[in-house]
């Protein structure tokens, strides 16, 4: 059964902590990374350790799955190879041979270019310019970087070969749609599309192979870097409410918003959506803070979801009520059979 995990926004709506917990929970024999690249930052929190990830599969703390990059994945391979070792997963990470490289050039290329980093507000992580450089046919891949050797394979093969035989399989991207190049807020996006679609694009499965797409949604909206963002609050009222956030990667402070309930049902009719992941209900109420029941939410986190679900026209069966794995509320059994 394969599941593709989607943000819904801008980024950073809690996919690493959704997918971690679905990870744990379903124990899929096969996660892998599509999205753009390393701009990415997942954050998962377990037992009070922190794990900052930017290229490696947010599911890693199952430790008997297989790990995977695809080949629409940008690698860089110093990022790359830093995780694997801290991470301790050089037996269990594949990455696909034909992924794209970053090298310092295109780092240095977004983070001189006056467009780029100026009006865009890239994250400086060469994810554009190395994208340019692959539609202009001279990007190096990863079959040409020795140091990767031990880890190569064909993502493509492992995941249908998975799936055909009828085992969990898990497809998380990263980035929002609101930052997709088609469907985002143009110019204002980052370099490739954000969508379902593309996600499996990234990891070489075909649409009719997928069951689940769960698209992530943050209570409060985040977007860092420049571009529109209608429902933005000013940042004096999102400290009133308790919310401060900083970016994973570029450490630069996160513009917050109210929840938009027309772009949730956009970016959920564009993703072919089944199911919400709905993160951060307790900048809602910080009564919900750590709840792990539905019961036992607050009167006005249960209008909330309620609202999203009736708006939007697709079921909430994950609620995250904290930034830790277990601070979960699981309604799929209830809500999908
Ligand atoms: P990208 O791949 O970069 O788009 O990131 P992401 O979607 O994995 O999200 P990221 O980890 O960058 O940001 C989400 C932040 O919210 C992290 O600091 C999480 O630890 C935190 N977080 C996730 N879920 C919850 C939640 O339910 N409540 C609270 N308070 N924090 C949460
Ligand atoms: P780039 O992807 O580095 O070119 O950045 C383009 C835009 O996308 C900027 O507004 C970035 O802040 C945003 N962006 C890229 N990746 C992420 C992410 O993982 N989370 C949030 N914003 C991102
Ligand atoms: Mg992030």
């Amino acid at each position: 059964m394969v599941t593709v995990v989607v943000g819904g926004q801008w980024g950073d709506e809690g996919k690493g902590k959704v997918i971690s917990y679905l990870c744990m929970r379903d124990k899929p024999h096969v996660i892998a990374r599509a999205g753009v690249g390393p701009n990415a930052g997942h954050t998962v929190m377990y037992r009070g350790r922190k794990y900052p990830l930017r290229l490696t599969p947010s599911g890693f703390l199952h430790s008997d799955a297989r790990l995977l990059i695809g080949a629409g994945v940008l690698v860089n391979p110093k990022v790359m190879l830093e995780e694997i070792e801290q991470l301790g997963i050089e037996q269990r990470i594949g990455i696909d041979r034909r992924c794209g490289i970053i090298e310092e050039e295109h780092i240095s290329r977004d983070r001189g270019s006056e467009h780029l980093a100026g009006k865009i507000g890239s994250t400086g992580t060469g994810c554009g310019p190395a994208n340019m450089d692959r539609a202009a046919r001279k990007l190096r891949l990863a079959q040409e970087v020795p140091e990767l050797e031990p880890y190569l394979t064909d993502v493509a093969e492992e995941l249908n070969r998975a799936a055909d035989e009828g085992r969990r399989v898990l497809i998380e991207s990263s980035q929002g749609f609101g930052l997709s190049l088609f469907y985002g807020t143009y110019p204002y996006v980052t370099s490739k599309d954000t969508t379902a679609g593309m996600a499996c694009v990234d990891v070489g499965i075909g649409p009719r192979k997928v069951k689940e797409v769960m698209v992530v949604f943050k209570s409060f909206p985040t977007r860092v870097g420049s571009g529109p963002f209608p429902t933005e609050m000013p940042q004096e009222e999102a400290e009133r409410l308790g919310i401060v956030e900083y970016g994973t990667v570029t450490g630069r402070r996160r513009r917050i918003g109210w929840f938009d309930y027309e772009m949730a049902r956009y970016a959920a009719m564009l993703n072919s959506a089944s199911q919400i992941a709905l993160t951060c209900i307790d900048y809602l109420d910080r009564s919900c803070r750590g709840v792990r029941s539905y019961e036992e939410l607050s009167e006005k986190a249960k209008k909330f979801v309620e609202e999203v679900e009736r708006r939007v026209g697709v079921p909430v069966t994950i609620i995250s009520t904290g930034p830790e794995v277990e601070d979960t509320i699981d309604l799929r059994e209830e809500k999908l059979g």
